[in-house]
């Protein structure tokens, strides 16, 4: 697939506000994006929401509108399918075609083990969480780029920042995507597009809700607070949320190797 870009002339555009009124959130169906959509409708947002199922993209789009949404389409397709993003991004182009953000906000955490043992699922983890996020990024980054205006965000996670034996697989992909994101950010900065990097740590949602401790980690609506701040322009290039997640993150990636190939988490 060829991606067309114009970009526009060098400006500081991208420090400037903008008004958050389409926006566009790949993955609808997650715990985290259903929060944020609530809170986007309540300001009277107008959303476009892609996600595998038609059903609950139904039942979403009737709970969205009672919250207040100004408009909410949907269109089902599945986001890890790198073959399906033209379509996607033709409906985008022709239903929204102003969108101002889009949300990036699938992604998958299967069992450490399922992908040490098995290359197959090692490489479903790495297609859902880093090739088919950074192809589809590409489309719609292309788009503002030409139009030289809005904001990219995708979610990532603190499991990026450094490789755990229990999780690395999951992580290196989201590290991976947060590169991809830096890059993109400095990228499209003169163009006047801001690029978002959301990095949550555990939060409540089906992702997590089989592990231990599920019940300590963030609630949703809160994390969705946080982005939502983000999207409107209340905070940095890099997001971790709850807060707190930068000061821990900041600490881990100071233990020297030696000792943290011991640690057992
Ligand atoms: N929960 C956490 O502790 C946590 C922490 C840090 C980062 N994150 C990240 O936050 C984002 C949202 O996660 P969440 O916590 O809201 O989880 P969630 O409720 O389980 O939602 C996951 C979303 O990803 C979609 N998805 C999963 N596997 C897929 C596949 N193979 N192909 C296409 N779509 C797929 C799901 O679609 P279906 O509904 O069709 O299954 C759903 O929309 C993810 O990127 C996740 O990695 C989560």
């Amino acid at each position: 697939m060829t991606v067309t870009a114009h970009p526009t002339t060098a400006s500081d555009a991208a420090t400037a506000a903008i008004a958050m009124r389409k926006v566009v959130i790949l993955g609808a169906t997650s715990g985290i994006a259903l929060e944020v959509q609530r809170q986007l409708a309540r300001r009277g947002c107008e959303l476009l929401l892609v996600a595998r199922s038609p059903q609950r993209l139904g039942e979403i789009q009737a709970d969205l509108a009672i919250r207040g949404a100004e408009r909410v389409l949907t269109y089902a397709a599945d986001l890890a399918s790198v073959q399906q993003h033209a379509t996607i991004f033709e409906f985008v182009h022709q239903t929204l075609p102003d969108f101002d953000t889009v949300l990036l906000a699938y992604g998958s955490m299967r069992d450490q083990k399922d992908s040490e043992t098995s290359v197959d699922v090692l490489l479903e983890e790495l297609q859902v969480n880093f090739v088919s996020a950074t192809a589809i990024l590409t489309l719609f980054a292309a788009d503002l780029e030409r139009r030289g205006t809005g904001c990219l965000a995708a979610i990532t996670s603190v499991a990026g920042d450094r490789g755990r034996r229990s999780n690395y697989v999951y992580g290196s992909a989201k590290g991976a995507l947060s590169l991809f994101l830096q890059g993109l950010r400095s990228r499209l900065h003169p163009a006047g597009v801001r690029v978002i990097t959301i990095k949550p740590g555990p939060v409540q949602t089906a992702m997590t809700d089989h592990l231990p401790n599920a019940a300590r980690f963030a609630n949703p609506a809160e994390v969705a607070c946080d982005i939502v701040c983000a999207l409107e322009r209340r905070s940095p290039d890099v997001l971790y949320t709850p807060r707190i997640w930068r000061y821990v993150m900041t600490a881990v990636q100071q233990i020297p190797e030696t000792i943290f190939k011991r640690l057992s988490f």
